[in-house]
């Protein structure tokens, strides 16, 4: 009997490209082993600043049934770094800053660099499962400075993407351009054909709709909940009463923190709290666009057949504050507000309605969606660990991790702040009434243990050495500094642990 090849034009060979040809379509592979496994579709839904702690999921309603009730929702997700283009860039390779090396929104801090096109892109999840066969698509926000002149423009298409709709720059919800799959896309301020978030859901829609060979991988990444908060028309008086949670921390002079938070004005002026209001309040308006959009897409998933096939995530890329420790508006530190994202999964093999504790970080994603291509993660760079495993109950958590590595570098302007001279220079995003969000020293390594004990400790790269710890048993809020009167044995013990995450690369950050 000769040997089966896929050219040869023995009967066997014509038998086999047709065998082939039709496990492709029903989304099977061929192990190895000879065994037979499934390809399971691909979902993210990636929104940009959305938080969990301040109640940033409340109105995901549909959301929240579709994809949490029907799945497993997790308390304990974490962005391991909280400003947008580094944690996309984590989201992407699957790995910590120290390791992609993209460290601000800038061009020079490597924020969809010509470096990172080179060194970076070839090593993300979509490169993988595209290689595994995959049909991919990406709609929405990508990183901040993607479509740049001086790194390719709209003409640059990152690696792995079949099907590519790519905003330019950062988000917006009019006037913005789009890449699409190369080419320029202009568009204006007319909701029916530019409001992006639903444009993005029409034009997914409009991909599952013609997709004629599974499997995909398909990412939307709309802009909401972020600035300038333009929601759709028939959003704009939706949640006309509510004001930003008076969190443990709201309006609370931040005295024993870093630099930085020490400069907030407190309390806070009354304008001042009323444009937060006004904020927290459009901010949700915009994300019930991208409660649709979950509708919607998982409506069209079902009617196509495809939804008991496909695993759905949903995340953001960092979370926000409002008002906490004086800080008007913005990610970019170190407490809760801004590292935890929220996080629901659904899928094949998903217990529906579990609340799930174990700590997950942005960079498991990757890992997680190369685990159910069937690709094995320890062959990849990637720092993060699939989760599939937790998901789908084939392993008990015990082997899980119990802590994991925050780290940030500051950004800063070389000059002073022409509106806000009189706080030196180096601070940026000062507004409104002078109260500046970042500075280039706001550059901190944390630790965050979950168990045995519920702890942050934090190094600043600043003059100071600055260092906070919260027990995050007896003060949620992070309210009181106890770097000073902790035992100084956990301190040392802390400090070890940090500079081993610091180092760490692929297994090494698992362990
Ligand atoms: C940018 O990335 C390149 C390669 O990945 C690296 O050599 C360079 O040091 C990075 N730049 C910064 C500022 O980290
Ligand atoms: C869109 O651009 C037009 C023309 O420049 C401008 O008048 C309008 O205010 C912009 N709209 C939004 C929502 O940015
Ligand atoms: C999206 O599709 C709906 C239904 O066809 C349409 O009413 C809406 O105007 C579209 N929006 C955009 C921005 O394309
Ligand atoms: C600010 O608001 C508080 C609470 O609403 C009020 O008691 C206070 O008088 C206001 N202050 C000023 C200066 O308007
Ligand atoms: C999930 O639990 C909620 C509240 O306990 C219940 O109302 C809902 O019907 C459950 N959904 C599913 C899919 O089991
Ligand atoms: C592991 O699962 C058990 C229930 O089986 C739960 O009580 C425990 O909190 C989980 N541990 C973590 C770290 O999530
Ligand atoms: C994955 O790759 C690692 C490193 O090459 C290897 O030790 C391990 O056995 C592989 N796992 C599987 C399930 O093939
Ligand atoms: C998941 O695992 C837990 C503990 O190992 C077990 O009690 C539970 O019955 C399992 N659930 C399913 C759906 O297999
Ligand atoms: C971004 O990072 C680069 C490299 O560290 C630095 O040179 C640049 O000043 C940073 N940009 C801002 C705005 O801080
Ligand atoms: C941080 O930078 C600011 C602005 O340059 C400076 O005033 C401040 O002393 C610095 N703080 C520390 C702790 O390094
Ligand atoms: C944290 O607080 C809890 C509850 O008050 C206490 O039992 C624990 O010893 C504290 N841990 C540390 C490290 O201070």
């Amino acid at each position: 009997m000769p040997a089966l090849s896929m050219g040869g034009s023995s009967k066997y060979g014509i038998l086999f490209s047709l065998l082939t040809a039709w496990m492709l379509a029903m989304g099977t592979v061929i192990e190895a082993g000879g065994g037979r496994r499934e390809r399971h579709n691909i979902l993210l839904i990636l929104t940009d600043d959305q938080d969990l702690v301040l109640g940033g999921m409340t109105p995901m309603k549909k959301t929240q049934v579709l994809i949490g009730q029907s799945g497993a929702s997790f308390s304990n997700a974490f962005a391991v770094t909280p400003l947008c283009c580094p944690s996309r860039s984590s989201i992407l390779t699957g790995s910590y800053p120290h390791n992609h090396l993209v460290r601000n929104n800038s061009l020079d801090g490597n924020c969809s660099s010509q470096l990172w096109q080179k060194f970076q892109e070839p090593f993300t999840f979509p490169v993988y499962l595209q290689k595994r066969g995959y049909q991919t698509f990406y709609a929405g926000k990508y990183l901040n400075q993607y479509g740049d002149p001086q790194v390719g423009g709209v003409q640059h298409i990152p690696m792995g993407w079949t099907y590519w709709l790519g905003l330019v720059g950062n988000s917006k919800y009019y006037n913005y351009t789009l890449s699409a799959n190369g080419h320029e896309e202009k568009h204006g301020e007319h909701y029916e054909e530019d409001y992006l978030t639903d444009l993005l859901t029409n034009r997914s829609l409009e991909f599952l709709q013609k997709l004629s060979q599974p499997p995909f991988l398909m990412v939307l990444a709309p802009p909401a909940s972020h600035s300038p908060w333009t929601a759709a028309p028939h959003y704009k008086s939706a949640y006309s009463t509510i004001k930003a949670p008076r969190t443990g921390s709201f309006n609370v002079h931040g005295k024993d923190k870093h630099w930085l938070v020490r400069q907030a004005k407190t309390p806070m002026s009354n304008t001042s709290i009323e444009f937060l209001d006004n904020v927290y309040r459009e901010r949700w308006q915009t994300l019930l666009s991208v409660d649709d959009m979950v509708a919607k897409v998982l409506g069209q998933l079902e009617s196509l057949g495809l939804m008991s096939n496909t695993y759905v995530f949903y995340t953001s890329d960092h979370g926000y504050h409002v008002g906490q420790f004086s800080l008007p508006i913005d990610k970019r530190q170190l407490y809760e507000f801004d590292i935890r994202v929220p996080l629901l999964v659904r899928g094949p093999g998903i217990k529906p309605n579990q609340t799930r504790l174990e700590p997950i970080l942005n960079i498991d994603l990757g890992p997680t969606f190369l685990d159910i291509a069937g690709i094995n993660v320890s062959q990849t760079p990637m720092d993060g660990q699939s989760f599939l495993p937790l998901l789908v109950n084939k392993t008990h958590n015990s082997s899980w991790r119990s802590d994991f590595l925050v780290e940030y570098t500051g950004e800063g302007s070389g000059g002073r702040d022409p509106k806000c001279p009189s706080l030196g220079p180096g601070v940026s995003q000062c507004f409104p009434d002078c109260v500046c969000e970042d500075a280039f020293n706001n550059t901190y390594a944390c630790v965050r243990t979950l168990s045995p004990i519920n702890l942050q400790y934090c190094e600043f790269a600043d003059t100071q050495a600055f260092v906070e710890v919260y027990n995050m048993t007896s003060d949620p809020h992070q309210l009181v500094n106890i770097a000073k009167t902790v035992d100084p044995s956990l301190l040392e013990q802390m400090n070890q642990r940090l500079i081993k995450f610091q180092a760490c690369s692929g297994a090494s950050c698992r362990s």
